[in-house]
């Protein structure tokens, strides 16, 4: 169903029309002044260019024939030549008896859907994860699950770092530990042992050493670049073990997404493209687009509209490695070839814009993307900590995604403590709470900010229960929960919408209209920051409405059953948005 805004813009259009004007200024907004109307089109302002008479004239002549439509409370024009737009109590209340009887809240599935494939997450096999990959993670759960919402055809894709120089460094690391392992034997023909010679606990104190000794020793540099060779020619021993890395770092990995809500579709990595690359690259050389230079093959990407000079994406290295570009086109012909894809969204950092503009510039190029499908690099800013650098732990080392759920669990447990939220509960419960809140602090505090502005983690201010924050956003969304649920109790039930009894009423069913359009605006400007503020918005509404409104104790039952049925649509409307923000809600706090 139409939204209000779009119903009105949709009448006010035709008025324009009617006029012999563009039907394009006919268009509706919610006002900026609720004082002065709670909706409002400022289109006399440009109509007026296009004709002889002033903005407040054609203002007045539109909103003359608008003023005696029944579902107008008040049409004024203010000025020099607003329009100034108010429902009748009786129109708003059967709009929003409509939603709430309606599917999905009164928001119309797209009727273009397409297909569009979410890369987010991007975590590299044994290498911690940053505060960069927590943030991809989280704005790209959001995105996915808004496009889906909204009826597109979505899939997540992790596309796990699993194929780099660190799988080597790890390798030759191993081989320095253990070298005993079958796996190193170039006679052993196998099979190898099913289960894993390293932990997840062994990966993670295994990769820093093996990457310094890289660092620092040129041999063991050269060692771990020849293992690295050596597995991505096939080598049987390597890949057997590589395999142990994969599946040991993806089910750690599994676990913790988990616990931040985040769920991906496909766990395909850079290694799944590895047997379509020498293919590319032939086709590529054939074809003209790729060229041989100073032993590497390159692909030129350069364009007369570039200010900065964007150097060719290397494909092969001239010692025959082949490189995170390459493996990047090869899973854009992936995508486009296997999943058919329409739409490929990259939620990863801002650094890598640089990167996303070669290697889309190398697809378009080289046909590997047909130009109907849209590539584009949704990037984003640092995660801070206090000192304005990227977030790390107090000893200064990366933060590890565990501790960082740990730590923003320990945080809310101590504020629903101060708050005695929960106090009374079983420890499981309270526990499995404190991780709602927890997660809820993180991703809040995150996705309120515009993603590619920077912003400081501050979890002081992310953990209040009140303000603009993940708990004061559970904590009323609960509200709505257990209002309902004393309600049952005492057999009240939400019942038929009345016109609404006083205006912090009304603001709060306006509010609630809002949902469909904040959705949109969400997805197409790639920004749950929308979504962030009109949750916010809404739930302080809804604090109003409670204030004010008495719900249980009132005596007019069918003004009860009515207000009832607003608390039960702003629950739900709390519960579909959250879960798009990727936000657990408890069933109780
Ligand atoms: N693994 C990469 C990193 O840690 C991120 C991957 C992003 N996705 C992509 N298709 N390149 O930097």
């Amino acid at each position: 169903m139409e939204s209000l805004t779009q119903q009105l813009t949709r009448l006010v259009g035709d008025v324009f029309a009617s006029h012999a004007f563009n039907r394009q200024f006919g268009e509706v907004l919610v006002s900026g002044r609720p004082d002065l109307g709670q909706f409002q089109c400022n289109g006399a302002l440009p109509a007026a260019k296009q004709s002889d008479r002033s903005p407040r004239q054609i203002a007045q002549e539109i909103a003359d024939v608008l003023a005696p439509m029944p579902l107008f409370q008040t049409v004024t024009v203010a000025g020099p030549g607003f329009i100034n737009l108010s429902l009748t109590p009786d129109y708003l209340a059967s709009h929003i008896q409509e939603m709430a009887i309606s599917e999905r809240l009164g928001c119309t599935a797209t009727s273009l859907p397409i297909k569009i494939i979410v890369d987010y997450g991007g975590p590299n096999v044994a290498k911690p994860l940053h505060v960069g990959h927590l943030r991809a993670a989280i704005i790209g759960e959001s995105l996915k699950r808004v496009a889906r919402f909204l009826g597109h055809h979505v899939i997540g894709d992790v596309h796990l770092g699993d194929w780099g120089l660190q799988m080597g460094m790890l390798i030759s690391e191993m081989e320095r530990r253990q070298p005993d392992l079958p796996h190193f034997d170039g006679d052993y023909t196998g099979p190898y042992p099913d289960s894993s010679p390293v932990t997840i606990a062994d990966l993670e104190e295994m990769y820093p050493q093996a990457s310094q000794r890289a660092q620092n020793a040129p041999e063991a540099m050269e060692a771990a670049r020849q293992a690295t060779y050596e597995l991505q020619q096939g080598r049987p021993g390597y890949q057997a073990l590589w395999r142990h890395f994969v599946d040991v770092s993806v089910a750690d990995l599994k676990s913790d997404y988990d616990r931040l809500n985040i769920q991906f579709d496909l766990w395909l990595g850079e290694s799944d493209t590895q047997d379509r690359i020498p293919g590319l690259i032939e086709r590529l050389l054939a074809q003209g687009h790729a060229y041989e230079s100073q032993g590497a093959t390159v692909v030129d990407v350069s364009g007369a509209e570039d200010e900065d000079n964007l150097p060719p994406l290397m494909l092969v290295k001239s010692d025959g490695a082949v490189l995170y570009g390459t493996t990047d086109l090869a899973t854009i012909d992936q995508r486009v070839q296997d999943l058919q894809a329409q739409q490929i969204l990259y939620v990863v950092d801002n650094r890598q814009s640089d990167h996303f503009r070669q290697v889309f510039r190398a697809a378009y190029r080289t046909g590997v993307a047909p130009t109907s499908v849209r590539l584009e690099h949704a990037g984003f800013g640092t995660m801070n900590g206090a000192d304005g650098k990227p977030f790390k732990t107090r000893v200064g080392g990366v933060m590890k995604l565990k501790d960082l759920i740990e730590m923003v669990t320990q945080k809310a447990l101590e504020r629903m403590h101060e708050a005695k939220i929960a106090v009374d509960y079983p420890t499981e419960e309270k526990v499995e709470v404190a991780r709602m809140v927890g997660v809820a602090m993180l991703k809040y505090g995150d996705l309120m900010n515009h993603r590619t502005k920077n912003y400081v983690f501050d979890l002081d201010r992310f953990s209040t229960f009140e303000g603009k924050t993940g708990p004061y956003l559970l904590f009323t969304a609960v509200r709505c929960k257990s209002i309902l649920r004393k309600a049952q109790e005492q057999n009240l039930h939400p019942g038929e919408f009345r016109p609404s009894a006083s205006e912090i009423e009304q603001a709060l069913m306006l509010k609630i209209d809002e949902l469909q359009d904040r959705l949109a605006s969400t997805y197409t400007e790639r920004a749950p920051n929308h979504l962030c503020d009109y949750v916010y918005t809404l739930a302080v509404a809804f604090n109003r409405f409670y204030e004010r409104h008495h719900i249980l104790r009132e005596a007019d039952s069918a003004q009860q059953a009515s207000w009832l049925a607003l608390v039960k649509l702003t629950g739900d409307v709390f519960e579909q948005t959250l879960d798009l923000l990727g936000i657990e809600i408890p069933e109780r706090m």
